[in-house]
Parts: C-alpha cells; sequence; structure tokens
C-alpha cells in the first residue's frame, strides 16, 4: 500500500496509473498499442506505463490502477505471448486481492473472438472487470484502427484519472 502510494505520487498530485501490455509477432498489434498509447498519455494526471506481455508480472499489476492488454488472435485463441501472461499472473493477483478494470484490443485476421472469449474467461476469475467492451481491429492496420486505438486509450485514461471505475 505504501509502496503504491509512493509510485503514485507525483509532482505534488496523486496520479492514476494505466498499464498497457501487449504481445505481437509481426508488429501489427505492437502499432495498436502504441496509438493506444499516444491517446493515454493525452491525460496528464494519468502516468502511462507499456510492457511487453513477457515481461509483465505482478508487480507491474500491483502499481497499476488500470490494463490495457493488446493481443492478436491465433489459430482460434489468444496469442500464447499474451496467455502466458495471464496464466502466470493469474494465482499471484488473485493472491494480492487485485482488482483491476481493464480494456482488451484484439488484432485478427477475419475474426478475434476467440481470443476475446478466453480473455473474458480468465479475467473474470480473477475478477478483473471489463472498462469497455473489447475492440476486436481486423485486418492489416489502417488508419481507422489507429485513430480508434488513440480514443480508446484516452478514454480509459480519462476513466482512470477520474477515478470512475
Ligand atoms: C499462426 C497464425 C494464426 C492466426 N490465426 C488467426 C485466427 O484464428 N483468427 C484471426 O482472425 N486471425 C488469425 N491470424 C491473423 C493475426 O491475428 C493477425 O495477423 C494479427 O494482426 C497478428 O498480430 P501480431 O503479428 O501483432 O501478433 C493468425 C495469424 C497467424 C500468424
Amino acid at each position: 500500500m505504501l509502496e503504491s502510494l509512493l509510485y503514485h505520487y507525483i509532482g505534488g498530485g496523486l496520479l492514476a496509473s494505466l498499464l498497457i501490455s501487449y504481445h505481437s509477432q509481426s508488429g501489427s498489434s505492437a502499432r495498436l498499442a502504441r496509438a493506444a498509447w499516444q491517446g493515454a498519455r493525452l491525460e496528464a494526471d494519468v502516468d502511462t506505463v507499456v510492457r511487453r506481455a513477457w515481461d509483465t508480472g505482478v508487480a507491474d499489476l500491483s502499481m497499476a490502477d488500470g490494463l490495457l492488454l493488446v493481443a492478436a488472435e491465433n489459430s482460434g485463441a489468444l496469442s500464447g505471448g499474451m496467455k502466458d501472461f495471464l496464466d502466470r499472473n493469474f494465482y499471484p493477483a488473485i493472491d494480492r486481492g487485485l482488482v483491476l478494470p481493464y480494456v482488451l484490443l484484439v488484432s485478427a485476421g477475419n475474426d478475434g473472438r476467440g481470443a476475446v472469449r478466453q480473455v473474458e474467461r480468465i479475467l473474470s476469475g480473477i475478477p478483473f472487470p471489463p472498462a469497455a467492451e473489447p475492440l476486436i481491429l481486423r485486418g492489416e492496420v489502417c488508419d481507422t484502427h489507429l485513430r480508434d486505438c488513440r480514443e480508446l486509450g484516452q478514454a480509459f485514461a480519462a476513466g482512470l484519472g477520474m477515478g470512475i471505475y
């Protein structure tokens, strides 16, 4: 608790913290994560941290007020790197009593629903509540996708800054 308060106490104000964790093989999900980060950082009173899913641990989750996940659907399921992150942190998050609102962005060829189902099922078991409907970005990353991710990143950060979740 004290560690968390010290972490948030920056420049005389209490900052909310958003953790963006992503997994990407070809770079598509990474581009979406970057766009979400660009939107989130527009919120001056929110500290946004970006981590690769492989490098994200329960210490990062403990410092965060909200979690934004970005990953692809592979073979009808959540990408392996993101699945590893969720499996690795499932019990540690429960043990610490973490309840983080989350937002999910899925990069997909033509579906994405399998990845969404998996994330929702895993996170409901911790439980982490969704802060928004999952967003599936299908096909090649385009300007519309990037805009949508920026907007969602900013909206989530703004909500965290206002303490509405
Ligand atoms: C091995 C493999 C399996 C895939 N399976 C699916 C799938 O089941 N459904 C889908 O919509 N897209 C599928 N795709 C497409 C990816 O989801 C899409 O290309 C995504 O943008 C990849 O993002 P990333 O390279 O950042 O991980 C697959 C791609 C690969 C390489």
